[in-house]
């Protein structure tokens, strides 16, 4: 019988929470208090949950959270000026636009908007750039955690091929380029890709971010890969509405050496390094605002 194991995502993302909370801690000794500013454009009803769960998990840790649930009607203008009024305001320290946005929403003006210090999703493009580079900087968090997964699961990265299927620019770019940074050998399969089932049959790690249920099954898969599905995807299985991974769960296992589960896999990890990107975010913040009132000081000596 084939053994594998099942990467228990809550567990790990309590293990990262665990680790906020005390540089929250910390942060407040300083009388920092960490904040998190939530935007949610419209009605969307998974957003409304992801965003709902954000606030409770930002009050878990001791983060202050701001809500700004804005009407679908609301202009590219009128978000442009809040983002513009919460970057001037100094008690807030990270800025999350929830997205999707509604179509006539100029989302790419939106997002750079954002100052790239409170850029909690690392999706302006002074982030995406930095993180091409290689440098430090705020990271897509859905990705994060999905390299968190890996480290825990198989240790050294280091030459190992990693196959990412998907292409977006929150989970499939940033991904890859975070597997580049860990000394992957990446190859990145979209809906262009010509045989993917043979590319991927030669990966020994396999991250599934194309929004298709059920899509990845053994076929895909060689012995022994560790799998990462980061798939939500909701189905009605004989009437019953339930949510299923982009991977063919129980086809997988007789082919996996590890994988996680949907729900109770990548979810729980994409809040739990948001947590993590705000925490960072605050202490950055503090930290330039000390070196800049440093230098005021020494300039007027
Ligand atoms: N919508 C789906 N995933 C995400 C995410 O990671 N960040 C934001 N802002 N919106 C999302």
């Amino acid at each position: 019988m084939n053994t594998h194991t099942l990467i228990d995502g809550k567990a790990a993302a309590a293990r990262v929470l665990v680790q906020v909370r005390k540089d929250v801690d910390r942060l407040r000794e300083q009388a920092i208090q960490p904040a998190l500013a939530v935007i949610l454009v419209g009605g969307d009803p998974a957003s409304q949950v992801y965003v709902r769960n954000k606030i409770l998990r930002a009050e878990e840790v001791g983060i202050r959270s701001v809500e700004h649930r804005l009407t679908t009607d609301t202009s590219t203008e009128q978000l442009l000026n809040l983002i513009a009024s919460l970057n001037a305001d100094r008690s807030i320290h990270g800025i999350l636009l929830q997205l999707p946005l509604p179509a006539h929403i100029d989302e790419l003006r939106a997002l750079q908007a954002i100052d790239p210090d409170k850029d909690v999703d690392g999706f302006h493009s002074e982030n995406v750039g930095g993180l091409s580079q290689g440098r430090a900087v705020l990271a897509p968090c859905t990705p994060s955690g999905c390299l968190y997964l890996l480290e825990q699961t198989c240790g050294d990265l280091r030459g190992k091929h990693a196959v990412v299927i998907g292409r977006s620019n929150i989970v499939g770019k940033p991904m890859a380029a975070l597997l580049l940074q860990a000394d992957c050998s990446v190859t990145v399969l979209h809906s262009r890709s010509p045989n993917p089932q043979a590319l991927c049959r030669q990966a020994d790690i396999v991250i599934a971010a194309v929004g298709r249920p059920r899509l990845i099954d053994a076929s895909w898969l060689k012995p022994g890969a560790v799998v990462i599905d980061v798939g939500i995807n909701r189905i009605d299985d004989d009437g019953r509405s339930r949510l299923v991974g982009d991977v063919d769960f129980d086809s997988a296992l007789t082919q996996v050496a590890a994988i996680t589960p949907v729900p109770g896999g990548v979810g729980p990890m994409t809040i739990a390094f948001l947590m993590k990107n705000t925490v960072t975010a605050a202490l950055n913040q503090h930290q330039a605002q000390r070196s800049q009132s440093e230098a005021v000081c020494h300039s007027i000596y």
